[in-house]
């Protein structure tokens, strides 16, 4: 019986996943300064010993002040690095490669948690804090507050924050470092003409825009292994009305992060302003995200609306994907890599599973 194409390995640098399902970073918004804890350590084991080829922790902030919100992981420090290491050791018994999202949240920041109104905390309350961005511009809507213009000082401090982050991510056993320069946080927020009017080298020009980005690429090329896979998830498009245009600029930007140093893009959305009009649907990205792999000619994954056994194994197949997202399709079923390799017919599926699960899955 042949093997569906989601079942089939997948190899990255050196790293081989035991299948084309990944699991995206999920902030769980369940840290207590910075610090993930045993929430995390159940959370992410169960997922892994779900049988997903791919695990990768959720967007963990490079500097306090780049968290989402007061409950969001960080890695601004050893002491809180070490805290991943039971959260690495369980991906890896489960089989899975363990990776992580970091990231700086930006104009973005200072957030209450999405179950507890998903907006700015108000100006006065002492669980917030100031946030920066490219340029003292507001999202808008629940997200009003305006951030500080970065300076020079502040550009260079957080390039070296995500080095930083490399670093520790590194020391700990993370196998694969995914730069969190999508959906508005503060990465993005630089590509984004909405949010970056700065007239200095940083901004103005896509070459200014794209400066930030591909200087914080670069530097963590240089301490992040090279036999290990680098990824950067990435906005291609904000369905803002100029898409042609946008798409076209970021196609070009990564083919600029490929000469850099990533191995792999995950495409996704800018998500740089609330007035969008985004045609939610199973699988929508994955045209955009077959574009992108062919004209840029880099490995490509994607999310959003993938997490059907059946679109999952056509996108593949189909070549619109090298590694499927599965984000809460898990968050209902921690096993869905088995029923996937049930539902496409996988010899002995229940094999997916640790051996006592599967042991009594195929006995009677
Ligand atoms: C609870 C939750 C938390 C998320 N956190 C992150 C995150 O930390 N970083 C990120 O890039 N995307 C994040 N996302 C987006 C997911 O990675 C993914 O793109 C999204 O869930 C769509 O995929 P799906 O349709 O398979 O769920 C989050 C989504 C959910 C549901």
């Amino acid at each position: 019986m042949s093997v569906p194409a989601l079942f089939q390995p997948f190899k990255l640098k050196d790293v081989t996943l035991r299948n084309r399902i990944a699991v995206p970073p999920m902030c769980q918004y369940m840290a207590v300064d910075g610090r993930p804890n045993d929430w995390h350590l159940s959370h992410y084991a169960s997922i892994a010993r779900g049988g997903a080829g791919l695990v990768i922790v959720e967007a963990t902030a490079v500097a306090p002040e780049g968290r989402i919100t007061p409950a969001c992981t960080g890695i601004w420090s050893d002491e809180l690095a070490q805290a991943f290491v039971p959260v690495v050791q369980a991906i890896k018994d489960a089989g899975s490669v363990p990776g992580i999202q970091i990231a700086h949240a930006g104009r973005k920041a200072s957030a209450n948690r999405p179950w507890e109104g998903d907006d700015h905390i108000a100006a006065g309350d002492a669980r917030g804090w100031d946030t920066i961005g490219p340029s003292a511009l507001a999202y808008g809507r629940g997200l009003p507050k305006v951030p500080t213009a970065m300076s020079l000082d502040d550009i260079a401090r957080v390039r070296q924050n995500f080095v930083d982050a490399a670093i520790r991510a590194r020391d700990v056993g993370f196998e694969w470092l995914e730069l969190h320069f999508a959906h508005g946080y503060l990465a993005q927020s630089f590509f984004s003409a909405h949010s970056n009017q700065r007239d200095d080298i940083y901004g103005g020009s896509v070459e200014n825009r794209a400066r930030f980005l591909l200087e914080t690429l670069r530097a963590v090329r240089e301490v992040w292994p090279e036999h290990l896979p680098l990824t950067v998830r990435f906005g291609v498009i904000e369905y803002d009305g100029r898409d042609e245009q946008t798409l076209l600029e970021s196609i070009d930007l990564v083919r600029q992060f490929k000469a850099a140093g990533m191995d792999m893009i995950s495409v996704t959305m800018g998500f740089t302003i609330p007035e969008t009009s985004i045609p939610w649907g199973p699988a929508f990205l994955g045209p955009i995200a077959e574009r992108v792999r062919r004209e840029a000619d880099v490995p490509v994954s994607s999310a959003w609306g993938f997490g059907t056994p059946e679109i999952a194994e056509r996108v593949v197949k189909e070549g619109q994907l090298d590694l499927v997202m599965v984000g809460r399709a898990h968050l209902a079923n921690p096993h869905w890599t088995y029923q996937a390799a049930k539902e496409l017919d996988l010899e002995r599926p229940s094999w997916t599973l640790p051996a006592p699960y599967a042991h009594w899955l195929e006995r009677y």
